[in-house]
């Protein structure tokens, strides 16, 4: 068996969320996917480093805190203990680290940074005049507007928030965003997986085709003081995107611990929804050029949940909060849900119906009928301990191929960034495995004493055919795969978390002689009504 640990380091973000409001599906999808991607790393022997947190500045978020009648810190605190930590317990993610925007770890950073933008001559005074829209927390021009609708008939209205953009006039700090033009081209070209997937690319490159405009990172505290000082002019505070995309470094040590930072520095893949692809792909690469920072190896930017068609949002009424589908389906049955059903980079719609329906067929029959069976054939059987396998037949070899197959294909698959084929791959050995029980028909062979080596060598089959899916099922479904491992291997393979991915497909690992216990249901029965 290969060490389970290569020496590579992973690290993945998520966008840090706005703490506005509590979360939706759509937010946990981003952490989900995150999550996966992270733990799948984890379990292949990498220093996998999974950054996740929220974005406490700006104006949107001091307006809630206004109109819920508290100050903008209070607001926060208690939007990140009351609703935002809780979602990762909820979704069930591992994360390395959690980042505020309003730790002192990350404004001294973002002020130090700035400065050092400021001091190379990459900012400069203007004066800004042009539209924003709060909810985006971004600069508008008329090609971003949308005629509105309703109580907005006749105005004009952010595209994604369908609501009035305002219009500002400041004296502001900029950015010079425009000199990165060329420099940015360059660097696609160069780097043509930077930014995935291939639409995505193509989108972002031809915008920055179009033209690039300086960019005003700074708001005048005559208006509003909720953000991070301006460190050379303490009357402006710092764009709030400016400020939230340094998370990125200033989590990992930017500006304070250099071997920390260049440990992890540059991300090897950032995970955005494709609204905030131009903030991740075009101001954020050339952010870190003004500072001679290399830009991060890869932006993926995946596809919204949509409900009628739409982006899903609470803003406009229709978000779905995590805990609603976990507390009758589980975080396994979440996670699984919407990686599988989506393909990632792709918009996806959810459905109760599909959702109950997938849960049904494909957790409860397809994965946990499969393990709750082949153990309680073994129990019966033998007695609860793994038999050796005889010799094997063609039906067993093909088992052994599509383990080793689906391995190799789940984990090709994560390199792009594939997760819904990752799973697809992997459930090729559990439909393999379900045809292959129909087919030899352990209780028939059972019957007849002269079968017994037959007998054995078929539960052998199934059950190292199970140690292969709780390995490959570890980074998606860990509670399951947990429970599984801890009822097929007796503690006596170590733990999950120790078995090397990439080499799971190996086959025969499994010993033999090794006591079964008993496991509980993996995907309990689930009403029909409390399901819809
Ligand atoms: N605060 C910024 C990100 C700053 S990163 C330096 C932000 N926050 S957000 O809370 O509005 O959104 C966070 C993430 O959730 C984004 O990636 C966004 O695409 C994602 N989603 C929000 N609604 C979504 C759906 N309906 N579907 C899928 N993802 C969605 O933007």
């Amino acid at each position: 068996m290969s060490t389970n640990n290569n020496g590579q380091s992973f690290y993945v973000t998520t966008p840090i969320f706005y703490v506005n409001d509590a979360p939706h599906i759509g937010h946990a999808y981003t952490e989900v996917a995150a999550d996966v991607l992270a733990r799948w790393h984890r379990q292949r022997g990498e220093d996998s480093f999974l950054l996740t947190g929220t974005d406490e500045h700006g104006e949107k978020v001091l307006r809630t805190a206004a109109a819920n009648k508290t100050s903008a810190q209070e607001w926060t605190d208690k939007l990140v203990h009351d609703s935002w930590l809780p979602l990762l317990e909820t979704i069930d993610i591992d994360n390395q680290d959690f980042i505020r925007t309003t730790e002192p770890r990350h404004e001294a950073n973002v002020q130090k940074f700035m400065q050092k933008l400021y001091d190379t001559g990459f900012i400069y005074q203007g004066s800004f005049k042009g539209a924003y829209c709060v909810g985006c927390e971004e600069y508008k021009n008329m090609a971003d507007l949308v005629e509105g609708s309703g109580e907005y008939n006749g105005q004009d209205v952010c595209a994604i928030h369908s609501k009035p953009v305002e219009q500002l006039e400041e004296n502001n700090y900029f950015f010079k965003l425009s000199e990165f033009e060329q420099p940015l081209l360059d660097f696609f070209e160069q780097n043509p997986n930077f930014i995935q997937p291939e639409s995505a690319k193509n989108e972002v490159v031809s915008f920055v085709r179009r033209g690039l405009e300086d960019l005003s990172i700074s708001r005048s505290k005559e208006k509003f003081d909720w953000g991070i000082d301006i460190p050379w002019d303490d009357s402006h505070i710092t764009y709030v995107w400016f400020d939230a995309l340094l998370n990125y470094i200033t989590a990992i040590g930017y500006g304070q611990d250099d071997a920390a930072f260049q440990k992890r520095w540059p991300a090897t893949v950032q995970i955005v929804g494709k609204d905030i692809l131009r903030f991740h792909a075009v101001i954020w690469p050339a952010m870190l050029m003004a500072a001679e920072i290399v830009p991060p190896t890869q932006i993926f930017g995946h596809g919204w949940l949509l409900v009628g068609g739409e982006k899903m949002s609470k803003s406009k009424l229709t978000g779905i909060a995590p805990n609603q589908i976990t507390d009758i389906f589980g975080s396994d049955a979440f996670r699984y849900y919407f990686m599988k059903a989506i393909a990632f980079g792709q918009d996806g719609s959810f459905s109760w119906e599909d959702l109950s329906a997938r849960y049904q067929s494909e957790l409860a029959n397809g994965f946990g009928n499969l393990a709750s069976r082949t153990l309680a054939m073994v129990r019966k059987y033998f007695e609860g301990v793994i038999p050796s396998p005889a010799s094997y037949t063609e039906a067993d070899n093909q088992v052994i191929n599509v383990a080793e197959a689906a391995v190799r294909d789940a984990d090709e698959a994560i390199d792009a960034v594939a997760i819904n084929e990752a799973i697809n791959a992997t459930w090729t050995l559990v439909d393999e495995l379900n045809g292959y029980i129909t087919s030899q028909e352990p209780w028939v062979l059972a019957k007849d004493e002269t079968n017994r080596e037959r007998l054995a060598t078929v539960m052998y089959v199934c059950s190292e055919g199970l140690r292969v899916l709780s390995v490959l099922l570890a980074p998606v479904i860990p509670k399951a795969a947990n429970k599984l491992w801890a009822a097929l291997t007796e503690g006596k393979l170590g733990a999950l978390s120790d078995q090397p991915l990439n080499d799971a497909g190996t086959w025969g690992q499994l010993t033999a002689g090794i006591t079964v216990s008993e496991l509980e249901v993996l995907f309990p029965r689930i009403e029909a009504e409390t399901a819809s």
